[in-house]
């Protein structure tokens, strides 16, 4: 089988990394890929909102199945058009990627599938504003309702910082979404689903703020762990019976029927599990942390997503243990990151490429905000963590920046996950 992956963050590394060890898998490119990638499959250039650009280059590269990582192809209908060529594709539909570029639409699919979700309210005229503030917080939840790479959301208690960011959101032509807060610790579940049947991959925990202790902005994404230690057994399931699952059948309902991977962002609360996102792609960087201990091949797993088959597969194989992922950020991400500097020791283990390009002299440059991310694995959160930061500590790159928090709290035992009715 020949697999085209497209992207080239640290999701798309990872994603690579895992099909290069399934013997299923005869063939790999990544486009436009990185310079992790570089060693690990054939590379093109590709524009990732091309979606024409995108089948085109599967067509002529005779690839079998195509891997869409981020979700800007997606929204683009690259998943469509690679279809449309008569090739397999992982990744949904234009039409059913909504569920993460729309939060409005995400918000309808939940009402309708009575999948629970915090309230929300949108606003698009900057005279109806503190009418609708009035209506929530603190602390106030303030979205911008289109993609915005994890950076579009402030949660605060501080009602001017909220008026602040809607009012900058409605200045530059972008509707607000309002939410009421939800309490408890977060979760991500990623999900494989072929139009109707769901196969939940480990849980895992984001970190999306910057620094240390969550402070700062949020990112998108500066670490993340698996599988949750502090999640009872039943956590999946729950998640996957009131949550994925009817929010796939409200999709295939509305005649779009999404097939790829469906990511529900949580916050796990007293009342139970309550949505905060859906995302329509892998987690980055939850997804380094989820395929560094998946067994089951990837490939034959992504071709049966593909393929209305996942039904058949036998049940995933996990290495037992924990993984741990720490981004490695450039000086002034997320704000400005700054480019071009030199990164070395960023060939060892566990390292996976994102902001990466080869220069022609040869050097490794940085060429994005997340540079690239480490992984660690080990038998449980602390050995996972020690051999995680112990690989980061090899890499340099001038001013970047990482937490040194990643699954610290977890390791130690202290979040609790809320006694649910
Ligand atoms: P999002 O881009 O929607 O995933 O939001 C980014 C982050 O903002 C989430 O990971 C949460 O930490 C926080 N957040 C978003 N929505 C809510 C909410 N309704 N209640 C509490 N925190 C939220
Ligand atoms: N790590 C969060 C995301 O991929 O959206």
């Amino acid at each position: 089988m020949r697999v085209l992956v497209i992207g080239s963050g640290g999701r798309e590394h990872a994603l690579v990394l895992a099909l290069s060890a399934d013997p299923e898998v005869t063939a790999l490119s990544c486009a436009p890929g990185n310079a992790g990638t570089a060693a690990l499959a054939e590379q093109a250039a590709v524009d990732l909102t091309d979606a024409p650009a995108i089948a085109e280059l599967a067509a002529g590269w005779s690839a079998d199945l195509v891997v869409i990582g981020p979700e800007v192809p997606l929204v683009a209908g690259a998943a469509d058009a690679v279809r449309a060529a008569g090739i397999g594709c992982f990744g949904p539909s234009a039409a059913a990627a909504r569920i993460e570029s729309s939060k409005a639409f995400a918000k309808g699919i939940m009402a309708d599938a009575g999948v629970p979700t915090a309230r929300g309210e949108l606003v698009d005229n900057p005279a109806r504003l503190d009418a609708a503030l009035a209506g929530f917080g603190p602390p106030w939840v303030v979205k911008d309702d289109r993609l915005a790479a994890g950076k579009g959301v402030v949660v605060t208690t501080d009602i001017d910082a909220a008026r602040a960011h809607a009012m900058g959101l409605l200045d530059d032509g972008h509707p607000v979404l309002l939410e009421s807060y939800l309490d408890g610790p977060e979760a991500s579940l990623l999900c494989l689903v072929d139009g109707s049947c769901v196969v939940p991959l480990l849980p895992s925990q984001d970190f999306k703020r910057v620094g240390d202790g969550d402070s700062g902005p949020n990112t998108g994404g500066m670490g993340a762990y698996a599988p949750l230690p502090w999640a009872g057994p039943k956590l999946t399931d729950r998640i996957v019976e009131q949550i994925v699952a009817p929010a796939t059948l409200e999709l295939a309902r509305r005649g779009a029927p999404f097939s790829g991977l469906l990511y529900a962002g949580l916050a796990l609360t007293p009342v139970g599990p309550q949505v905060i996102e859906f995302n329509c792609r892998f987690g980055d960087p939850e997804a380094q942390s989820v395929l560094a201990l998946l067994r089951t091949p990837l490939g034959v797993l992504l071709h049966a997503a593909a393929t209305g088959t996942l039904a058949q597969q036998p049940p995933l194989q996990w290495t037992p243990g924990a993984a741990v992922t720490v981004v490695l950020a450039a000086d002034g991400y997320p704000a400005t990151p700054r480019t071009g500097d030199v990164l070395t020791g960023a060939d060892g283990e566990g390292v996976l490429h994102a902001g990466t390009r080869r220069r022609e002299d040869g050097e490794v440059v940085s060429a994005g905000g997340r540079v690239l991310s480490v992984v660690g694995t080990g038998a449980d959160l602390t050995a996972a963590r020690e051999q995680a930061y112990r690989r980061i500590a090899a890499v340099r790159l001038p001013g970047a920046h990482y937490r040194t928090d990643i699954g610290l709290r977890a390791a130690r035992g202290e979040i609790v996950a809320p006694a649910t009715r």
